[in-house]
């Protein structure tokens, strides 16, 4: 049986154990031949100078920070304008992600519960709640039916979920579309889960690309019972640092700060010193956001026009998916002609088995390198068009 590297839903199985992280398994080996053109990358790369921001402080980063510098949850309460009781730091997102679990089950009565979880995915948000044992089940935004446009919610289908679940968790900005929810959907999906009390954990790590736009609107400003994680990992350019934060009702935050002491004790010093560092300078990330769309973007668009390719680009956000033309297979092109001129994407099915044909491409990189990135998408996109019309 072919390998399978998308998201695991479904009960932990006890022969097999913990479920890998299978798209891993694809994409480390693939990363690691440093093709040089690459195209995958979901988060900004901006490369700060840290040491010009630090100047003599970066000898201090593995000095004790307790005593030493401000509370860190400081930078984000300023930043989101939330009180500072609202806010929990943490290692990543992908660490937020547990902490809001416990933390939205802290008063519950059950051991394990039942938890919607939004598909397509990045695997750790629907594999975190089954280390706990908890159940999941799928509710899915579905590609749009005239191919252009939001990715949509079957309401019928996520109310059912919703009725069994204690908890959802979603991904507003969706990987691998890069398509926010629709309005509608979102106030939806607000209001029924207030109403079936339900908690939303809503990671919210591509977000930030909005902020500047009148549209920024993370779930924490919802109510009380949502939860919004974040990171500096995709759009500050910093997955390296492991800085992430949780902004929840202060209730269910102060049963996240119990929860991250249990799970991951204290955060390193260096990380905190070189967040406190990079906050006040964050909008840099955020021009280069906007720079990169500006020049990448056209020179995507040409290309995909040149093959008729129907490309349904999200108003925000640094990636996007598209579906190849003449049933060709993602996995199979990313291996074979995208390889052979150096390109590397993402297959859509590390994030659902039924985006077997759709590619998710990123626009995160630096405009000279993007453009020599797109040049030879252009030749693999011909070969493999050319290989398929002449069969
Ligand atoms: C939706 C989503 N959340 C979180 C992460 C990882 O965030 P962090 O590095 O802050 O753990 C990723 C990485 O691909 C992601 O796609």
């Amino acid at each position: 049986m072919a390998e399978s590297y998308w998201p695991v839903f479904g009960s932990k199985n006890y022969e097999s154990g913990i479920p890998k992280i299978g798209y891993l398994d694809w994409y480390v080996p693939r990363l690691e031949e440093n093709r040089p053109h690459n195209l995958s990358l979901n988060g900004m790369q901006y490369e700060w100078d840290i040491k010009e921001i630090m100047e003599d402080s970066i000898y201090e980063i593995a000095n004790h920070h307790i005593g030493n510098l401000k509370d860190p949850r400081i930078n984000v309460s300023n930043r989101e304008r939330v009180d500072v009781e609202r806010v929990v730091i943490c290692h990543g997102a992908t660490q937020g992600l547990h902490i809001a679990i416990c933390a939205a089950l802290a008063n519950n009565s059950d051991k394990t519960v039942t938890i919607a979880v939004e598909s397509p995915c990045y695997a750790p948000i629907v594999q975190s709640p089954q280390l706990f044992n908890h159940e999941v089940i799928k509710v899915r935004r579905l590609k749009p039916k005239d191919s252009f446009g939001h990715w949509r919610i079957d309401k019928q289908k996520w109310l059912q979920a919703i009725q069994k679940s204690e908890i959802l968790m979603i991904t507003p900005i969706l990987n691998p579309s890069g398509w926010d929810y629709h309005s509608d959907d979102r106030e939806w999906i607000v209001n029924t889960c207030k109403e079936h009390n339900v908690i939303i954990i809503a990671d919210e790590v591509y977000l930030d690309t909005k902020r500047r736009h009148e549209e920024y609107l993370p779930f924490y400003k919802l109510g009380e019972h949502c939860i919004s994680i974040n990171s500096l990992t995709k759009v500050y350019s910093l997955g390296t640092i492991r800085f992430g934060w949780i902004i929840a009702s202060p209730k269910i935050a102060e049963q996240a700060r119990r929860a991250f002491i249990t799970l991951g004790g204290m955060m390193g010093s260096p990380t905190l010193r070189i967040a406190e560092s990079v906050f006040p300078h964050l909008d840099i990330a955020l021009d280069k956001v906007q720079e990169y769309r500006e020049k990448n973007l056209p020179l995507l668009r040409r290309v995909l026009e040149r093959f008729d390719i129907i490309w349904n680009e999200p108003s925000h956000g640094l990636f996007g998916a598209f579906k190849l033309p003449y049933g060709i297979n993602a996995m199979d092109f990313i291996d074979r002609e995208c390889k052979n001129y150096g390109v590397l994407l993402v297959p859509g099915n590390m994030f659902e088995p039924d985006l077997d044909e759709w590619i998710r491409v990123a626009w995160s990189i630096e405009p000279k390198l993007f453009e020599k990135a797109i040049i030879n998408l252009e030749k693999a996109l011909d070969l493999a068009i050319s290989q398929k019309t002449s069969q």
